[in-house]
């Protein structure tokens, strides 16, 4: 039996061909994901084999996503792999985000080590295998900057064309940047990220364009590949929390669907709880997750933050993502402009650093540990999720004192490290430096 397209909805579950393309289950509208039959072998046998990947040359096994290539088996010819080595991302120890997160000890799972700088080259990968066997010629996406910045680098390294749409104003420059490089023929559209998706999925359907957002199946399955690249690197001891920021809500979705499978398939014991931050003026997963009706989210209209890569009101992958958040005992938790600024400069200090999105995860969980929701003693992993270079501004304003929350208040800048302006004079400069 070969992999398949599965509708996500529990009351339909119909299923279609894996080269069919359709985003959406075309019976009840609900979001699809890819089903497989169980890999053959066992499971201590798989552990040893991706542990000598690592020492292969092999371009696709020194990919850390397709390294584990058993657990995500959609494609059926791996010559339409375009790898750039994507994942391969460290752990990380912070004593001091520790320390302010409330905790003994903290790591951080840095997706802002991976080619493009964030996690959604995972996840990119394995979209553009997928749009090279399904002979797309041009693929595009919506996006808050990091999803554009992937595609664009993977569509060229494929011999595809780039269509790339982004917020007008709302993204940061280091993102908009790499689409430009990478050669995306770039629309900047005046309307918010849910708008612009709206738009752009009745293009696709028009010009015959393949779609490469979070809700297309396949970002999702390599994505997977984040927590079972932690898990290996971690000798599969399971933590007991994984933290993330959640914004269209595909990582959150992603993380689950690997974390279930591999302990499925035997490959650990128990599920880690799942906590997803969220910004404070874009929290529409937070609210539902507090709703007692949790059959509808009510999309928030104007969503408002200065962590723009998740700056998402109507998020769409929210029903994979409830799923997950519900079937590992996970937690939804919101954090303010102010907790999140705070928070990176932490990060910061311990010398890693990560852009604000990834920053809202230390925030979240300085507050789940303030309320008693994670233990101090509790083992954590905390994904960042973006490099610290994706927004430079946002680190000047904050360090030099005029960083403005959306609302226009201005931001405390508790950690600032404000450059100093000096005159070429040794003497004034020994001075300063406490001669
Ligand atoms: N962190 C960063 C750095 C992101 O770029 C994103 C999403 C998220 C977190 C949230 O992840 O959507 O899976 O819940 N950025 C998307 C983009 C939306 O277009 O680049 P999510």
């Amino acid at each position: 039996m070969p992999a398949e397209l599965a509708c996500f909805e529990e009351r339909c579950r119909a299923r279609f061909p894996i080269t069919e393309i359709i985003y959406n289950c075309p019976r009840c509208g609900g979001l699809l994901e890819a089903v497989y039959p169980a890999p053959e072998g066992h499971p201590a046998d798989w552990k040893r084999m991706w542990r000598d990947r690592r020492m292969s040359n092999t371009p696709l096994d020194q990919s850390g996503v397709w390294r584990y290539r058993e657990l995500i088996g959609f494609l059926d010819d791996y010559r339409q792999v375009v790898t750039l080595r994507e994942g391969n991302t460290p752990l990380l120890d912070a004593p001091r985000a520790a320390q302010y997160g409330g905790l003994d000890r903290i790591t951080f799972k840095h997706q802002g080590f991976n080619p493009t700088g964030s996690f959604k080259d995972n996840g990119m990968t394995c979209g553009v295998a997928q749009a090279v066997r399904l002979g797309a010629r041009r693929v595009a996406c919506v996006s808050t900057g990091n999803t554009s910045a992937s595609m664009a680098a993977y569509a060229s390294a494929a011999g595809l064309d780039p269509i790339i749409f982004i917020p007008h104003g709302n993204i940061s420059f280091g993102k908009l940047a790499q689409a430009l490089e990478y050669g995306a023929r770039t629309f900047q559209v005046e309307a918010n990220f849910d708008q612009i998706l709206a738009l752009v999925r009745q293009l696709a359907e028009r010009l015959g364009i393949y779609l490469l957002n979070s809700i297309n199946p396949f970002r999702i399955e390599g994505q997977k590949t984040i927590m079972v690249e932690m898990m290996d690197q971690r000798d599969w001891r399971v933590p007991d929390w994984v933290v993330l920021p959640g914004g269209n809500l595909g990582n959150t979705s992603a993380f689950g669907k690997a974390l279930r499978e591999m302990k499925a398939l035997g490959l650990i014991g128990r599920l880690p709880r799942l906590a997803v931050i969220q910004a404070e003026g874009s929290a529409p997963f937070f609210d539902l997750y507090r709703a007692t009706d949790r059959s509808r989210l009510n999309a928030v209209t104007h969503p408002e933050t200065l962590a723009t890569a998740i700056k998402i009101g109507d998020p769409i992958s929210w029903p994979k993502a409830l799923h997950e958040v519900l079937t590992s005992g996970g937690v939804v938790e919101k954090v303010t402009e102010q907790e999140i600024a705070d928070a990176k400069a932490v990060i910061g200090r311990c010398g890693i650093g990560c852009e604000p999105a990834s920053a809202a995860t230390l925030a979240g969980i300085r507050k789940l540990t303030a309320a008693g929701t994670i233990a101090g003693s509790a083992d954590v992993v905390a994904v960042l999720t973006g490099n610290v270079l994706k927004d430079p501004d946002y680190i000047h304003r904050y360090h030099t004192g005029t960083l403005n929350a959306p609302d226009g208040t201005l931001l405390r800048s508790t950690f600032a490290n404000p450059p100093v302006l000096v005159p070429a004079e040794a003497n004034r400069i020994a001075a300063l430096l406490g001669e």
